[in-house]
């Protein structure tokens, strides 16, 4: 049986006053048996800390240079991340995909910049509303993985965990069906077991992409949904933990 974990993602959301009611209540809030995370921006990874440490609440940063460090203005490295204690980063998230340019490429640089430090890396794949009308939904996800495979290797998703997250579905209120969900988790999965069986079996594949306290037991009820990483409704606290009581 897989853990599962919740994973908050608040993108570029906060403020030092907001934020210390919403950690404080997601810290005492929290009684579901999955992991529990949230990814805060970099300014706040010091206030996460000192209010999660010790906590069942683990934290990360929601992007991470792919160099260890140097001349890269405004770029944040993982060993960064890891003085603040993160426990996961993500890499991939289509906003970074598609704003910032990271390409498949550089996507798998930053998975292994990651785990290079020790950090989990919560590697974000997923297709656009065109790419899935056009049928090649699969295609996408499998060139997606694959570059981050051909980089760093099947061993690496040991200490890792994929999102699948529907550009259509991210903050739009339009979720995948369980049903669409657990057909592109199964084929991620699957493309993990002809490289490794065993890690197939580990490996937490997590949705994301409008998840509500009132879709989120479905979809977490799917064979291959791990849990989900949840944008909007991870800046209200109760919708968070109602979340994370359902995986
Ligand atoms: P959403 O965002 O839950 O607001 O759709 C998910 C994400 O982008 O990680």
């Amino acid at each position: 049986m897989r853990t599962k974990l919740v994973a908050g993602n608040w993108k570029m959301h906060g403020s030092l006053a907001g934020n210390l009611g919403l950690l404080q209540a997601v810290r005492d809030g929290a009684r579901g048996q999955a992991e529990i995370a949230v990814c805060v921006p970099y300014p706040y990874l010091a206030q996460a800390r000192a209010v999660l440490d010790g906590s069942k609440v683990a934290w990360g940063g929601q992007d991470v240079s792919e160099h260890a460090q140097g001349a890269y203005t405004g770029e944040v490295s993982g060993s960064m991340l890891a003085d603040f204690g993160c426990r996961y980063v993500l890499v991939g998230h289509s906003e970074r995909r598609s704003f910032y340019g990271d390409t498949d490429a550089v996507v798998a640089a930053k998975f292994a910049a990651a785990l290079k430090v020790g950090l989990t890396p919560v590697l974000c794949v997923g297709e656009t509303l065109a790419e899935r009308e056009a049928g090649i939904t699969g295609a996408v996800v499998t060139r997606q993985l694959d570059a981050v495979l051909a980089n760093s290797g099947v061993a690496a998703f040991s200490r890792a965990v994929v999102a699948y997250e529907p550009v259509w579905a991210i903050g739009t209120g339009r979720t995948a069906s369980p049903a669409q969900a657990q057909e592109v988790h199964a084929l991620i999965r699957a493309r993990f077991v002809s490289d490794s069986a065993e890690i197939a079996a580990g490996l937490q594949i997590l949705y994301g992409g409008s998840v509500k306290p009132g879709n989120a037991r479905e979809l977490f009820g799917q064979a291959d949904i791990d849990g989900g990483l949840i944008g909007g409704a991870s800046l209200v606290a109760e919708d968070f933990l109602a979340i994370h009581v359902a995986a």
